[in-house]
């Protein structure tokens, strides 16, 4: 046996015993003649003392041990002298006294602190991660993302679900991103895909009578890293038949993540239960964005009506010609310097505003603002007045058509909000957004985009819509939103033929085309499909929130950096030309 107990286990109670640890060398500190070592393991850190007084081949085993060494320590443990106790450590009431020491294997200096939470360039964590995750801080993040896991089987399993294991060599299962394909090898010239999730999977399980399907799912999108993005990731996938109600299933993913949330981060907060229920049109509103941060207010206002035919030509003929102009009050802002200002117009170009107005309210009572001249006295005072300004506020305004208005202006509410310290971490603010359009205009390719995925139903009142006005079609689509990101989406399904039939003509897919990619469903359709409906939570942007990570890199074991690399493999790599070959392809770069 290596060890009788872990490091981080032993109290008091275990004085007089004799035990045997293993683990890694955190601190080695010499003391008049005696060495101590810090312990570690996964559980914890134990001070084992190593006195030659005690034990010669203990003490002298340890003397040229450093950093990161694997040692086996048998001691008795016994309690620390009275004052030398450490608080901060859960087993720092005890010491270890080494009576024997073996070393299991040294260890080359890392090239990175393991016992500080120093920071340290990405690429190098990333390049040794199996150093970066001996820290104390990537240990945590594991561990929590465990417990999720655990804690959603747990409350799934006791509620009637199964978990099912589906293919990820499969046929494209697309969510709007591009597959990744893998060469057959035994059929020359043909892919499998790799699902993006296993929508269509799940909805097959339905009509094979599986009745309550969940799975820890991994899904690859071939996309633009983004911080809450990777190439794969995973999803909690779940669906349920013989549902036709979205509340169905919202209950029961509101009921487990407050549950969990409760188990698991005591200490953070749910802002509102229950959550609260919004729709796509009022959250684009009053927030420009399907994905809003509701921990605090900063809420658009639409003045398109006030600065309609005014003097300032630049709103004017943005109204006229169908734009909008809005703003938000950036409360205590008000004495931003021109500087200041300059660079929230920078801030806000990328996304498509070709400039950002405003109306500074300095703190004593006077004015700045470079448009304030060309509006009639009543007029500046009317938009005051429904910007809520009060002295101190920076009113900022943009210009342009809806979609630019609400991209610039909810970005920078997010801006600003950081700025303000209006993002408390402790605070979860759950959402959820209801009735998204079902398509969207695709202007560049003239055809409708569904607004979430192929397979979603109508809202059954709307269904008759589908041929006459396509575009008044309200989807059955429910996201969970938490603090401004999208944690979760799903929707009641389509299980008739006919129906995913006229959806897949309004999409622009050709009869043909249609068969070809989504025949076994359109045949499943046909043998008794139930009503259902379902959901998939995204559980790495779930971890990176409830652990309060920056990015999702930070609660991957094993991510891709930003350019989509494995840097410690070093993945992608180039394939032997014989590989190429038994797979049937040539290269052309
Ligand atoms: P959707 O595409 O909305 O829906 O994905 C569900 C959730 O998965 C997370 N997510 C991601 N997380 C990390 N990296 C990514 N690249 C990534 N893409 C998505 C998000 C998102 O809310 N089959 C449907 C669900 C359904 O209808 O049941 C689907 O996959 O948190
Ligand atoms: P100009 O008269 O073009 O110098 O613009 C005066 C102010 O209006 C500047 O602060 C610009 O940033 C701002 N502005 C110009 N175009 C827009 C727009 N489309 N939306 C919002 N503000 C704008």
């Amino acid at each position: 046996m290596y060890k009788t107990h872990t490091c981080g286990e032993l109290r008091p109670a275990h004085a007089g015993e004799t035990v045997t640890l293993a683990g890694w060398v955190h601190r080695r500190r010499d003391h008049g003649g005696v060495t101590f070592i810090d312990l570690r393991d996964r559980f914890g850190i134990v001070q084992i003392v190593a006195n030659p007084e005690v034990s010669p081949q203990a003490h002298q085993t340890v003397v040229p041990v450093r950093s990161e060494w694997v040692l086996q320590i048998q001691g008795v443990v016994r309690r620390r002298p009275a004052g030398m106790e450490n608080p901060h450590l859960a087993t720092g009431e005890i010491e270890v006294e080494a009576h024997q020491v073996r070393v299991l294997n040294p260890s080359r200096t890392p090239p990175f602190l393991i016992n500080k939470d120093d920071p340290v360039d990405e690429n190098t964590r990333l390049k040794y991660r199996y150093l970066d995750l001996r820290r104390e801080r990537m240990r945590d993040i594991i561990v929590l993302r465990h417990k999720m896991i655990k804690f959603i089987r747990d409350y799934l399993d006791a509620r009637g679900f199964i978990e099912v294991e589906t293919p990820i060599l499969f046929k494209t299962t697309p969510e709007g991103a591009r597959d990744y394909l893998v060469p057959s090898r035994l059929h020359p010239g043909e892919f499998y895909a790799l699902p993006q999730s296993p929508q269509q999977l799940k909805q097959l399980l339905m009509v094979g009578g599986i009745d309550r399907y969940f799975q820890i799912a991994r899904c690859f999108r071939d996309e633009d890293q983004r911080g809450n993005r990777q190439p794969e990731f995973t999803q909690l996938d779940l669906e349920m038949a013989f549902v036709d109600r979205r509340e169905d299933i919202m209950d029961l993913i509101e009921d487990m993540y407050t549950q969990m949330v409760a188990e698991l981060v005591p200490h953070k907060k749910i802002l509102a239960t229950p959550w609260p229920r919004l729709t796509y049109q009022e959250v684009m509103e009053r927030f420009g964005t399907d994905k809003p941060d509701l921990r605090f207010g900063m809420e658009l206002t639409d003045i398109s009506d006030l600065v309609r035919g005014a003097g300032f030509k630049v709103f004017a003929s943005v109204v006229e010609q169908g734009g909008d102009v809005r703003g938000i009050n950036a409360k205590g802002l008000g004495g931003y310097t021109r500087k200041q200002l300059d660079e929230l117009t920078e801030y806000v170009k990328p996304f498509g505003a070709k400039g950002l107005a405003y109306i500074a309210l300095t703190p004593d009572g006077q004015m700045r603002s470079p448009i304030a001249k060309f509006f009639s006295q009543e007029t500046l005072e009317a938009i005051i007045q429904r910007m809520g300004g009060e002295a101190g506020d920076l009113l900022l305004f943009v210009a342009d058509r809806p979609e630019v208005v609400f991209e610039a202006l909810s970005r920078l509410r997010i801006l600003l909000a950081d700025r303000l310290n209006l993002r408390d971490p402790d605070v979860l603010a759950f959402a959820w957004v209801i009735d998204f359009p079902f398509a969207f205009w695709n202007e560049e390719e003239q055809r409708w985009d569904p607004s979430q995925h192929l397979f979603t139903s109508p809202m059954p009142e709307d269904v008759h819509l589908i041929e006459s006005d396509p575009g008044r079609m309200r989807g059955t689509q429910y996201d969970v939103v938490l603090n401004g990101d999208e944690v979760s989406g799903g929707s009641i399904r389509i299980h008739e033929r006919e129906l995913q039939e006229k959806v897949f003509k309004l999409i622009g897919l050709s009869p043909e085309v249609a068969r070809e990619r989504f025949g076994h469903m359109l045949e499943a359709f046909e043998y008794g499909a139930p009503p259902h409906g379902g959901i998939a939570a995204g559980l790495d942007r779930m971890v990176m929130i409830l652990a309060d990570t920056p990015n999702i890199r930070e609660v991957i074991a094993f991510p891709k950096n930003q350019a989509a690399r494995d840097v410690m493999a070093g993945a992608p790599s180039p394939a032997d030309p014989e590989q190429l070959a038994e797979l049937h392809l040539k290269l052309d770069l």
